[in-house]
């Protein structure tokens, strides 16, 4: 007898998981998610989950009406309910997995919060993870579970052609040297030149440009890195690219984070356009012209049909290793409402 599939969404991202579900042709189950008055996280399923195939869709991220931490804990209680209630499998799916960047100590008596948070996800009951360009694709290795690390390549590079925004005009440049793997698969599939910028971060959230390796003089530049959080690496490799001689920069990036000020730097910047997926919630971003935010709902309602009828999930981007990049499929992107 199959399991029918069920999908849950905490307080995060909300539109994402109403937007999967109906690619899904399935409504979001009833759940009942909000704060007691003391402000812990309470949490009621609203419908029998005997047996069901359990996806519970969660950014680990803030949203318009909740944090970073709330978000997790929302996913941690959600996940221990439909344990109790006899759900036959229970997946996380974490469009955006928080804690990502503190996944080594990089000096003494610092904690390795992306374990901590795999091993909460464990306890409570989660037996498959699904989720979207992690920081560092090693993070799966914190799980013993399965782990479907999706991407959102190419949704962001059926963008870049449609706005023509490829070819030998066109460099597509790495940031920093730890996204130069992600970078060459962009100027691969966009047949495109690559460049990479070397930073430094002298003190947490601050950016150094030091050095740019490759040719972007009289080009048009695309960045691409994995998430924008304060908007400073982006912002410092656009003003130096720009300062080589690249004609016009553009950026984009997996979770469009946009912590503190990050808008305010991207707005002020000479980056012509910000492009991001909709991994986390931002609703105020339709009110910037220079931001374009894509929906990567149809990757995940893909991933998770998919997984209800065990079919490969990573032939959505690797069809055949073998095969020249144009057969790629290439999902079409949607603008976020
Ligand atoms: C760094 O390793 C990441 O790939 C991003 O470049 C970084 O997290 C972006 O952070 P921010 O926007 O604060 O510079």
């Amino acid at each position: 007898m199959s399991h029918p599939t069920i999908i849950f969404s905490g307080n995060s991202n909300q539109p994402l998981a109403d937007e999967v579900a109906k690619r899904l042709k399935i409504s979001v189950g009833k759940a009942l998610v909000s704060r007691f008055k003391n402000e812990e996280t309470r949490v009621e399923i609203g419908e029998n989950v005997r047996g069901a195939d359990a996806f519970i869709v969660q950014s680990i991220a803030r949203g318009p009406d909740i944090g970073v931490n709330d978000s997790l804990m929302e996913m941690l209680l959600m996940a221990d309910a439909l344990k109790r209630a006899s759900a036959s499998r229970i997946t996380a799916v974490i469009p955006y997995y928080g804690y990502a960047k503190q996944d080594k100590k990089t000096k003494g008596r610092e904690p390795i919060s992306a374990k901590v948070v795999a091993n909460l996800l464990k306890v409570v009951g989660i037996r498959r993870i699904v989720t979207m360009d992690l920081h560092a694709a090693q993070i799966q290795g914190f799980f013993d579970l399965p782990v479907d690390n999706l991407m959102a390549m190419p949704v962001l590079c059926n963008y870049l052609k449609k706005e023509n925004l490829c070819d030998e005009r066109v460099v597509i440049v790495s940031p920093d040297a730890g996204g130069v793997h992600r970078a060459e698969l962009f100027a691969k599939r966009l047949n495109t030149s690559l460049a990479i910028v070397f930073k430094r971060r002298p003190r947490p959230d601050v950016v150094e440009v030091t050095d740019i390796v490759g040719h972007v003089n009289g080009k048009i530049a695309v960045i691409v890195d994995d998430m924008i959080s304060t908007g400073g690496t982006l912002a410092k490799a656009a003003e130096a690219i720009k300062a080589s001689g690249a004609t016009q920069v553009y950026t984009v990036a997996t979770h469009g984070l946009f912590a503190g000020e990050a808008i305010d730097v991207l707005n002020d910047s000479c980056i012509e356009r910000v492009i991001s997926t909709n991994t986390v919630q931002n609703t105020d971003l339709s009110r910037h012209p220079k931001f374009v935010q894509l929906s990567i709902a149809q990757t995940f309602a893909d991933a998770i049909s998919r997984i209800t009828t065990n079919r490969s999930v990573s032939e959505l981007f690797y069809p055949d290793e073998s095969a020249p990049t144009e057969s790629l499929p290439i999902l079409e992107p949607v603008v976020a409402s």
